[in-house]
């Protein structure tokens, strides 16, 4: 299967002899992973020989990068002053761009990449996330996500490339290779996520049970780790659901065996959020989890409890050398032995206009357009337009879960262009925005109306799940938008922002133009760039688009195994200016 990546004897030979001098203790504490407050104070980073640190949602690091890195620093410190010294390395969850931090370049989420088909564009967001990310103290990305959503009802199918296993490999190699800049000291250890299935439960369920065979799993969702392990990626993060009927944290078959066995995956198998407590303690250890999120209260039983299991025999002291080996061997090569600490002058390098530039490409090339009636786009620098509905003018709503905040924001925020502030660069008349789509305006001669999902991340997003605040179809108060303007013979274009394809038919009937622009980020200027044509359409549905919600009624949504249900628009669909379909 994949080849094996390349094994420097030195290193190997380092690596040997620093286990060869640490105790259970500091092994043990090489396999944690902690959150920069609550789980730990910084002396116990020393006391507790923490291997890695994690800043996601709560409180921040501290109020601009400068005190995030001094914070990282100061943690880095505690690490160096143990008897062997050996370094922190510092995570984030950066799905999207270094989205943790407010200021920083957002791109698209990965669903709009898959839609842009871009390896290029994918390797160049992710060089400069790595960057962003570097600038902010970190070295070690959570991302890219690289499941194969089966159905639109998970709350996570826009963290994904795409439903197609091939693009979203292709994908996976152009992300892993920007991220970690080819082992070099200018990257961050990137993580293909989550192994393996998180996108294929029944129903969609996040973290639920995922009942493909064995062949199903090799085939269709495999590839893309396949992918990442021949790009050198340095992680793995094991996944919520089960497999077989087994936590996939504590299935051994397929993270030993397979991964590490049979894939030659040389690197980190790192847990999801608190999974020590959550998916049976010592079993993930047995099955092969080399590091754990011990969070959230976490720690101490994670530590006591894998002591007490080497101490009696039951997890192999090997078992735990292969865990500190492969944390081991990737701190080494992404040169945190030589450079401990965050670059200062990458401070300045924080969400700048080139970097910008970047990211509008990208939000310029996800963009689908699935119907131009009568030409209507691109709209003309003379024409009278409003615009329409809460999303256009809003930075958060338009950068969807895992934008400032974990659920994301429904706010703006620094540094972000709205849909709105962009189409006003382009026209020549004085656009007016009808914010709650009531207005009576006159005298227009397009609306360009901005509907689509709030922000969500992970289960709350779900359709039908435990949260239950999300829905397939487009919530009513925004469907009226369209029937207004709609029934006032007023032309109209639909921007759809939402993180999967919804069931819009009705509405997609209704209007004159409608573009899927996914989760854009933080240039929202770039639809006005392509609307205007200035740039012409190129991207194409990275999913097969629903027809109906009875298309749900099964495990999984339209075009997956069952032939008989056909999508309303199929996987690869887009129109652009040029062919004029
Ligand atoms: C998510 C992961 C994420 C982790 C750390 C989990 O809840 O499933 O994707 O990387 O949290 O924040």
């Amino acid at each position: 299967m994949a080849k094996n990546i390349t094994t420097d004897p030195d290193l190997e030979q380092k690596i040997e002899n620093l286990i060869a001098q640490m105790t259970l203790e500091e092994k043990i504490g090489q396999m944690s992973q902690v959150r920069h407050f609550d789980d730990i104070s910084p002396e116990e980073i020393k006391t507790k020989f923490i291997g890695s640190v994690i800043h996601t949602q709560g409180p921040l690091p501290g109020n601009n990068a400068a005190e995030w890195q001094s914070k990282f620093s100061e943690l880095q410190k505690q690490a160096l002053s143990t008897r062997l010294g050996i370094p922190l390395i510092f995570g984030v969850d950066a799905v999207h761009g270094q989205n943790t931090y407010e200021g920083a370049t957002i791109f698209p989420h990965n669903i709009g990449l898959g839609a842009a088909a871009n390896p290029e564009l994918v390797e160049k967001a992710a060089a400069i996330t790595a960057i962003e990310s570097k600038a902010t103290g970190f070295n070690w990305v959570f991302s890219p996500c690289v499941a194969i959503p089966m159905n639109e009802k998970w709350g996570r199918v826009y963290e994904a490339f795409s439903e197609n296993t091939e693009l979203t490999a292709e994908l996976t190699k152009a992300s892993v290779i920007g991220h970690q800049g080819k082992f070099g000291n200018s990257g961050v250890l990137a993580t293909a996520k989550h192994f393996i299935g998180d996108g294929a439960t029944d129903f969609g369920v996040e973290g639920g049970s995922t009942t493909l065979s064995r062949e199903e799993v090799l085939e269709r969702l495999l590839p893309p780790y396949q992918a990442a392990i021949e790009s050198g990626i340095a992680s793995i993060m094991a996944s919520f659901n089960t497999l077989d009927g087994i936590p996939m944290h504590a299935h051994k078959a397929l993270i030993s065996d397979l991964l590490k066995g049979e894939l030659k995956f040389d690197g980190i198998v790192v847990s999801d959020w608190k999974a020590y407590s959550r998916f049976g303690q010592n079993d993930i250890i047995n099955a092969g989890i080399d590091m754990v999120m011990a969070v959230d209260g976490d720690l101490d039983l994670f530590q006591e409890g894998v002591r007490n299991g080497v101490l009696d025999g039951s997890i192999p002291e090997n078992r735990i050398n292969d865990a500190v080996r492969r944390i081991l061997r990737q701190k080494f090569r992404f040169g945190l032995f030589d450079h401990p600490f965050p670059d200062k002058t990458l401070i300045g390098k924080i969400g700048i206009p080139e970097h910008r530039a970047v990211a509008r490409q990208a939000v310029r090339e996800s963009l689908v357009l699935l119907k131009n009636e009568n030409h209507i786009l691109p709209l003309k620098r003379t024409s009278r337009i409003v615009v329409v509905g809460p999303m256009a003018d809003n930075s958060g709503l338009q950068s969807g879960g895992w934008t400032v905040n974990w659920q994301g924001t429904t706010e703006n925020y620094k540094d972000a262009t709205t849909i709105l502030e962009g189409i006003k660069k382009f026209t020549l008349h004085e656009v007016r925005y009808d914010r709650e789509g009531t207005a009576e305006v006159e005298n227009v001669d397009v609306a360009v109306i901005v509907v689509g999902e709030n922000p969500y991340a992970e289960f709350f997003g779900d359709i039908g799940g435990e949260m239950n605040l999300f829905q397939l179809t487009l919530p009513e108060e925004q469907q009226k938008f369209i029937t207004a303007y709609a029934k006032r013979g007023i032309k109209t274009v639909v921007i759809l922002i939402s993180g999967r394809p919804l069931v819009m038919t009705q509405q997609i009937e209704q209007s004159d133009a409608f573009v899927a622009a996914w989760l854009p980020g933080s240039e929202g200027d770039g639809i006005a760039e392509v609307l205007f044509g200035q740039f012409d359409f190129k991207g194409k549905l990275p999913h097969s688009w629903p027809k109906s919600v009875e298309d749900y009624k099964g495990k999984y949504g339209p075009n997956f195994w069952d032939n008989s249900i056909e999508p309303l628009y199929p996987f690869g669909f887009g129109l652009n200016y040029h062919n004029k379909l």
